[in-house]
């Protein structure tokens, strides 16, 4: 039988699925080519199915026979698509599957934050609550504000949704074109970049990461923003500064800030960041659910076996390959 990584995070099911019809070898830590048995599999597999596989050069010129990568995942800034493509290796993700399930985290990242409910959850845990609640330990309400999104492809689209029907949020947002029905459905307002930053009670970044939202958000941004600005990254790590970050959130600039995402995964326990009392953080849960995580194996296995197949895949990222 022909070889399959999974690697980092498939469903059982999906990986059960494949063993009927391959050798699928499992590595779900994130297993380097410095690592003896993922190299060897490497150098058979013809195709990959998982999270954050790195399908960069150094990787791939391991992977000879590599014929297709399929993402358990929308973002693929870990693949190196132009070296995919001139390599004949077909890539795929998996959009739509978590839409609603990644809105939601983010949604719960911004009500988390503003009434700062893991350090209150602490206090009352750590026996601390023996009195009335004071001033200093109140946060702040989500309704009536604005929220200001970054990106309204699906995930803000979702996220827009929430805000707007749910808890009566004013929706602005800067993308790179206006979306008129978001505009409609959400009576969203498309403002210029700077001004989203100015007058946002929420920042929210829901973009992929590509070579030009690189640091989208660093001091120059956050000095834009109000001092009592709450900022949510529930994107990708590379597309804030961390260092601008934290000197934000340790100056007050602006007043606390929810993240999902860093630039190294898992965040060095000793990252500064981790040291504020005004982030709340999580770690990469935006589409980890139980339910979403079945959806997205099933979805990129049926990519899998399609691009196997010389079927094209539905989510297929280098339609050139096939042409
Ligand atoms: C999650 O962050 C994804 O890209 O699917």
């Amino acid at each position: 039988m022909e070889t399959i990584i999974a690697y980092n995070r498939v469903a059982k099911e999906v990986i059960h699925s494949l063993e009927k019809d391959y050798q699928v070898h499992y590595f779900e830590n994130g297993e380097t080519i410095d690592h003896p048995l993922f190299l060897k599999a490497l150098t058979e597999a013809i195709g990959i199915i998982g999270l954050e596989f790195a399908g960069k050069k150094d990787v791939l010129t391991h992977a000879p026979h590599l014929k297709a990568i399929a993402n358990v995942s929308v973002g693929y800034d870990n693949l190196d698509i132009d070296e995919l493509t001139q390599r004949g290796i077909i890539a795929t993700n998996t959009p739509d599957t978590l839409t609603e399930t990644t809105a939601d985290a983010i949604f719960g990242l911004m009500l988390a934050t503003a009434r700062r409910i893991p350090e209150l959850h602490n206090y009352v845990m750590a026996g601390k609550w023996d009195n009335y609640l004071k001033h200093d330990q109140f946060g702040v309400d989500l309704h009536g504000k604005t929220i200001g999104i970054i990106g309204m492809g699906n995930i803000g689209q979702a996220l827009a949704k929430r805000c707007a029907l749910g808890f009566d949020m004013n929706v602005i947002y800067y993308n790179r074109s206006r979306k008129p029905k978001v505009e409609e459905k959400y009576s969203a307002r498309f403002t210029e970049f700077d001004d989203l930053l100015k007058t946002s009670d929420f920042v929210c970044l829901t973009l992929p990461a590509t070579p030009e939202t690189k640091h989208i958000i660093s001091k120059r941004e956050f000095n834009l923003m109000k001092n009592s600005a709450i900022y949510i990254n529930g994107s990708r790590g590379i597309n804030n500064d961390e260092q601008a970050l934290f000197d934000a959130l340790n100056d007050k600039t602006i007043l606390a800030a929810g993240i999902d995402v860093y630039q190294t995964e898992p965040i060095n326990p000793d990252h500064p960041l981790l040291t504020l009392p005004n982030i709340v953080t999580l770690p990469h849960i935006g589409p980890a659910t139980i339910e979403n995580e079945l959806k997205m194996s099933q979805r990129a296995e049926q990519n899998l076996r399609d691009s196997l197949n010389h079927k094209k895949p539905r989510d297929i990222l280098n339609p050139e390959v096939m042409s």
